[in-house]
């Protein structure tokens, strides 16, 4: 890393806050990243002294990992806070949990949390960067930060490539950070599944919406399926899960209405067999497990970036 050069903002809370210049600089810089996991010694001493706390108010496999291995490439400290081991558990509220993560020395707090707006909230009381790893149905601006990194790595652009993104968007955070960040870098979005699961607020320009898979999959250079997300199904949105597969879900014979040479990708956790079938997830095809290596690099990125702004008291 020849040069510093630094986002505008002390935290990372959504795609709609970045630049169409921000985007790229993370994305060239995790480019940088990827080449030092290629090495035989994969760490780098760049945020040596530095602490990340991971706080998570819902499950993760991915994100939680892949912060905690990307703040350890850079010689960062982590802390993984157990929310049913701390003082959470016994009413502390919220804030106080924070300022007291940021007493102990914390540098950067990654949060997820159900709520939407939970880091934006704790983005104004800590001085600590605050690096949303998914906020209710909002956004989830590292992985729309991978997968635009991802696709720029398979396809060598972004610009004017015809994204199909399908499924549940209606719950979504990984669909909404997607639709800012790919549209900011010129990508076609198309929307599809039932129209229970496309609300009116995604109609807009740069995106259009199909309730036909057949029609949607047309010409797509990308495939990204998301996952149903069942905790977040307080009606029907759809009659069963095998009838959302028969419309909806990714067959070999459907992959083939896309481009020959369309990638499929998908955020993780899969349902196998209700949005996707296992002969697709595991193809040629899929670059779902490229998304999972990428993240590392990406988060990297996103740490060294943030890491070079003074950090002032917002309290
Ligand atoms: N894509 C994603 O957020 O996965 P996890 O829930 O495993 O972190």
């Amino acid at each position: 890393m020849a040069e510093t050069v630094h986002l505008k903002g002390k935290d990372l809370l959504g795609m709609r806050a970045l630049s169409p210049a921000e985007t790229e600089l993370i994305l060239d810089t995790a480019g940088g990243f990827r080449d030092v996991l290629k090495r035989d010694i994969k760490k780098v001493p760049t945020l040596r002294g530095k602490t990340l706390v991971n706080l998570f108010f819902e499950p993760s496999t991915r994100t939680r990992t892949s912060f905690e291995l990307a703040a350890k490439r850079l010689s960062t400290d982590v802390i993984n806070f157990s929310v049913s081991m701390s003082s959470v558990a016994k009413g502390e509220s919220l804030i106080d949990t924070a300022a007291t993560i940021q007493a102990l020395g914390a540098d950067f707090v990654v949060i997820r949390h159900p709520a939407s707006g939970v880091p934006h909230l704790l983005s104004r009381r800590l001085r600590a960067s605050v690096i949303n790893a998914g906020d209710g149905t909002n956004e989830h601006p590292t992985q729309a930060l991978l997968d635009a990194f991802t696709i720029r790595e398979r396809k060598g652009r972004v610009e004017g490539l015809r994204i199909a993104i399908v499924g549940d968007i209606l719950h979504s955070r990984v669909a909404r950070s997607n639709i800012h960040c790919l549209r900011s870098l010129g990508a076609e979005i198309r929307l599809i599944g039932p129209p229970t699961l496309i609300p009116g607020e995604f109609v807009q320009p740069g995106v259009q919406v199909f309730y036909s898979m057949d029609e949607g999959l047309e010409g797509a250079d990308v495939v990204m399926m998301l996952r149903i997300q069942m905790e977040r199904q307080d009606r029907g949105f759809f009659p069963t899960t095998d009838e959302y597969f028969r419309l909806w879900g990714l067959t070999r014979e459907r992959l083939r209405l896309a481009r020959p040479d369309a990638v499929v990708m998908h955020p993780g956790p899969m349902n196998r067999g209700i949005e996707i079938d296992s002969g697709v997830a595991d193809s040629p095809q899929s670059v779902i497990l490229e998304q999972v290596t990428n993240g590392i690099a990406v988060r990297m990125a996103v740490l060294y970036l943030l890491s070079g702004r003074p950090q002032e008291a917002r309290v």
